[in-house]
This record gives structure tokens, sequence and C-alpha cells, in this order.
């Protein structure tokens, strides 16, 4: 059976995990999070890319690549951009890849603004406040989903 192929998209300043913030996003770093990632799509043997930017175009242009790249299911973390992004948003719409909305806090339980996410409207799914093991989860649920 051909190897399912997964993109993980981080948004702004997930590269800082470990040092922004670690009362609400833990001190493992990123590149702790990356490995993570990683040995669970090994454990799958799902083919996955990790994209980190800080750039909303950088975003859009990723996602549309994606297209291009025959990615059949999308795990993003837009960050900020959740509660901003109406570029984030039509790109995810235009590609029509599944995609799955993971954050490492619970956004519902934080400041106001946090609590709407434009990303959800073009989400299959969304998991919140699982830290890390929100994007294994992710990955699991596309491994049933399109692999089974
Ligand atoms: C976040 C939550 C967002 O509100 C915030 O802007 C982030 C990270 C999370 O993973 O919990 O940067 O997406």
């Amino acid at each position: 059976m051909k190897k399912l192929k997964l993109l993980v998209i981080n948004g702004p300043n997930l590269n800082f995990l470990g040092i922004r913030e670690p009362e609400i996003y833990g001190k493992s770093t990123y590149q702790d999070l990356c490995n993570l990632i990683s040995s669970k799509a090994a454990e799958l043997n799902i083919d996955i890319e990790i994209y980190q930017s800080n750039h909303e175009g950088q975003i859009v242009d990723k996602i549309q690549e994606a297209y291009f790249n025959k990615v059949q299911g999308i795990i993003i973390n837009p960050a900020a951009y959740t509660h901003t992004s109406i570029a984030i948003l039509d790109a995810l719409k235009s590609v029509n890849i599944p995609c799955i909305e993971v954050h490492i806090s619970d956004i519902n339980t934080r400041e106001e603004f946090r609590k709407h996410s434009y990303i959800s409207l073009a989400s299959i799914k969304q998991i919140k406040g699982h830290g890390f093991n929100g994007y294994l989860e992710a990955i699991e649920y596309f491994d049933n989903l399109l692999n089974k």
C-alpha cells in the first residue's frame, strides 16, 4: 500500500516553544515536538513533512504547494493566525485537502479573542488543550480516516 502523505504546519512563535510562556506551552522545545511527530509517523509508516513559518504568506504558499505535492492531510497549528487569517482559511478551502486544527493550549479557556478560529471553518476537527499530544492524536485520526 502507498504511504499516507501528511503535512504539519506550525505558525508564528511556535519555533520558540520551550522559551515562550512555558507556564502555558510547557518546557519542551520545538525540536522535541518535531522529534515526537517524526517518531509517531515512522511508527505508523506515514510520510510526513513538518514546516514552521512566522509569515502568513509563506503558510499560504505551503498550503498551495501541498496541492501540487498530492498531500492527503494537513495538520495545522496556525498559532495567532488562527484568530485573524482569512487568507489561510481561503488557502485551506482552495486546496480541498482535509485539515485538522491543533492547539497546544485550550483556546476556549484563555482570553476572549482566542475563542474565535477562522481556521475551524475549513477543518474537519479541532484538537485543543492536549499539549504536544494533540499532534499525535491528529496523526492517528488521519491514519484511521485515510489509511484503514
Ligand atoms: C496556540 C494558541 C494561539 O492562540 C496562540 O496565538 C499560539 C499558540 C496554541 O497552540 O495553543 O501561538 O495556537
